[in-house]
């Protein structure tokens, strides 16, 4: 077995625990040995511990090889967590404080799809934009209440995902990259973003570089997505399209996403895009596939390039033929049929 990486897994809330179990079982398969520590972390965590992220839990996160994500997050409308507290407090402190400069999300478009056969990476800034969180609420409650969110964008946050994405596109083979934001209403940010995309692109003149601002984007995605292959944006917009992305290709349960510090000074977060979806928790319905693409982006980023690529092999050829008019499959019948495809 290779491997013997130190991973910790966090399986969160809702269906996340299901479906990074399917994950694991299917890295087991492809022979990497994962030596793994469990977090109990999330909205169940928190309501029984007051805990979100401890400081010291976070030290300890930062000396594993990578991280494993379910999903985190309280049933809708649960009134015992409050808005943001989770999401600020554990998923985006972990991105700000691993610096996971870098959101890959893959999509692959599944038959049926809008984007049968077509598949894109989206690369989202993932530590800056309206992420940041600056701003704040002045005389709050009152007639007078002001609130302001501001978008932090600066230049070395900004061209290091941009050069990301073009090493990325770069390595694909159609070779385009497509820039998405709002520079005609946007002038500041969008003016950094549109210049360093220019600057950036002069190192890779074989790449084929477009721009769309991101409303016309939403069209584009959904009338023509073969018109994208890689798309770069900031935190805000990529966390936008890609939901819609998600659905154009096939559905959330099929997205996966690499968050990643590509200086690779600490450990990198692997996730489904999905949430919890605590409505089919515990139904054995959860598609893992979103945890099991993860898993394999994991597997790659640690330098497990055969495994990895057999694994996502798997998934790609399980999406391939997957068929939208047979009845859905459930969490076990879809790993066993990507880890059929292994044996
Ligand atoms: C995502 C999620 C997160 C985000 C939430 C849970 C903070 O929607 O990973 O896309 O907005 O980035
Ligand atoms: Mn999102």
């Amino acid at each position: 077995m290779a491997g013997n990486y130190k991973i910790a897994v966090i399986g969160g809330d809702g269906i996340g625990p299901e479906v990074l179990e399917a994950a694991l079982e299917v890295v087991d398969v492809v022979g990497v040995k994962l030596d793994t520590t469990m977090y109990d972390l999330g909205a169940a965590h928190y309501l029984r511990t007051g805990e979100v992220l401890p400081d010291d839990v976070l030290s300890t996160l930062k000396e594993f090889d990578a991280i494993m994500l379910g999903a985190v997050g309280p049933p809708i409308g649960s009134v015992d967590v409050p808005d943001g507290l989770l999401e600020r407090g554990l998923l985006l402190k972990l991105r700000f404080d691993l610096d996971l400069y870098v959101n890959l999300r893959p999509f692959t478009g599944i038959p049926g799809s809008i984007a049968t056969g077509h598949d894109m990476v989206v690369i989202r800034e993932n530590t800056e934009g309206p992420y940041a969180g600056e701003g704040g609420i002045l005389r709050k409650g009152t007639d007078n209440e002001v609130a302001t969110q501001g978008s932090v964008n600066t230049r070395y946050g900004v061209e290091r995902c941009v050069r990301a994405a073009f090493d990325i596109a770069a390595q694909r083979p159609a070779q385009r990259i497509s820039l998405v934001h709002k520079t005609n209403v946007l002038t500041y940010s969008g003016d950094l973003w549109k210049r360093v995309f220019d600057e950036v692109a002069a190192d890779f003149s074989q790449v084929e570089r477009s721009y769309s601002h991101v409303d016309a984007a939403c069209i584009y995605l959904v009338e023509d997505p073969g018109r994208y292959d890689v798309i770069v944006t900031d935190n805000l917009f990529g966390d936008i399209l890609t939901d819609l992305a998600g659905s154009v290709f096939g559905g959330i349960g099929f997205a996966a996403s690499a968050n990643l510090n590509l200086s690779r000074n600490g450990p990198s977060l692997f996730e489904p895009v999905h949430g919890a979806a605590h409505d089919i928790a515990g139904t054995g319905r959860a598609n893992p596939v979103a945890a099991i693409r993860s898993a394999a982006m994991m597997l790659d980023y640690l330098g497990e390039k055969d495994a990895a690529s057999r694994m996502s092999d798997a998934v790609l050829g399980y999406l391939r033929e997957y068929d939208p008019a047979q009845p859905v499959q459930h969490t076990a019948d879809t790993t066993r049929e990507i880890v059929r495809r292994l044996q």
